[in-house]
């Protein structure tokens, strides 16, 4: 923690955990004006990160986070450089702590990190003397995803706070779900998590959510459908009899969705499994899919924290 006067008190944002609900709707508010100037046909921003440097680290693939956070920097006027894991040193063995003291000497100013490894993007906080964005590190947390879901939601339901949320798929191995849940509990949203036997966290119950196995009961009365990949990536044995028996109990069609409100909003962090999770005909509905517009709402969202986050170091008055 630094600064316990300013309205965003903390040096890192590395989960939505150990933030507080003034502190979300915080970096909420101050995206919303992202999103309107970058709708503007001039979207060259004022300048505010000009001569300071952004790494983003990423140890893991990623289009949305890593594009929009490179887009979110640029905007703001920042020197933004991309080092993916796949073209670095840590192909020949160097370790996360020396990649992370590596990026330190090069003083950079925020560094944005994806990682595989739950907790990588601590250890690299720890090291390092600048602000550190946690871009998704493993099972544990992907902050920006979840506060840009909140505004999705608050844009076009016009309040969190009330919501019934219902978030279907692999919980267990999802950072979107595990920030999701802790986010939308905080802006007082109702939050149904729906998974597999197999695929619901043991932990659950440390949650403030109501767990489900019947999608169709948990989609009931619901006001948002958050619908989550299978992370394949992440799963070392078989947690599903096949993606078509998934599909079958916890695909999104249309006669599912006609069990939600009328005006339900359907969301997807993607990437999507088009025909597993989510059929096409629901993700591509123009009124009710705020799938793309969850993407619109990222780069707003990751210009907002990295205004925030930067706002001590670049000496603006009030957060010193
Ligand atoms: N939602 C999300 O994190 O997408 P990417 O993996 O493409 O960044």
């Amino acid at each position: 923690m630094t600064s316990p006067s300013t309205p965003f008190p903390h040096r890192h944002l590395l989960g939505i955990a150990g933030l507080a609900p003034h502190e979300i709707r915080y970096l909420l508010d101050e995206a919303e004006h992202w999103v309107a100037l970058n709708r503007a046909a001039s979207r060259k921003h004022d300048g505010r990160l000009e001569g300071l440097t952004q790494i983003n680290a990423f140890f893991e693939n990623s289009t949305r986070t890593l594009l929009s956070f490179e887009i979110a920097g640029k905007r703001l006027g920042a020197d933004v450089i991309n080092m993916h894991a796949a073209q670095s040193s840590v192909k020949k063995g160097e370790t996360l702590i020396d990649t992370a003291v590596t990026l330190n000497a090069m003083r950079a100013d925020v560094i944005v990190i994806r990682h595989q490894s739950s907790g990588a993007v601590r250890l690299i906080a720890d090291r390092v003397d600048c602000p550190v964005l946690n871009a998704g590190d493993g099972r544990h947390e992907h902050p920006t995803q979840a506060l840009l879901d909140a505004l999705t939601i608050r844009t076009r339901k016009g309040s969190v706070e009330g919501q019934i949320v219902t978030i279907c798929g692999d919980v267990l191995h999802s950072r979107v779900a595990r920030s999701n849940m802790l986010c939308l509990t905080a802006l007082g949203a109702q939050v149904r998590v729906v998974a597999p036997p197999t695929l619901m966290p043991a932990e659950i119950e440390r949650y403030r959510v109501a767990p489900f196995h019947d999608f169709n009961a948990a989609l009931r009365d619901a006001d948002v459908i958050m619908m989550l990949r299978l992370q394949n990536e992440r799963m070392d044995g078989a947690f599903i009899p096949s993606s078509r028996e998934y599909h079958a109990l916890y695909g999104l069609t249309p006669e599912r969705l006609a069990l939600a409100k009328p005006d339900a909003l359907v969301m997807h962090p993607g990437p999507m499994n088009r025909g597993v999770e989510i059929l096409s005909s629901v993700a591509d509905h123009p009124e009710k899919s705020a799938i793309t517009e969850q993407v619109e709402m990222g780069v707003a969202m990751r210009m907002a924290c990295l205004d925030v986050l930067t706002r001590r170091s670049r000496g603006v008055a009030g957060w010193a």
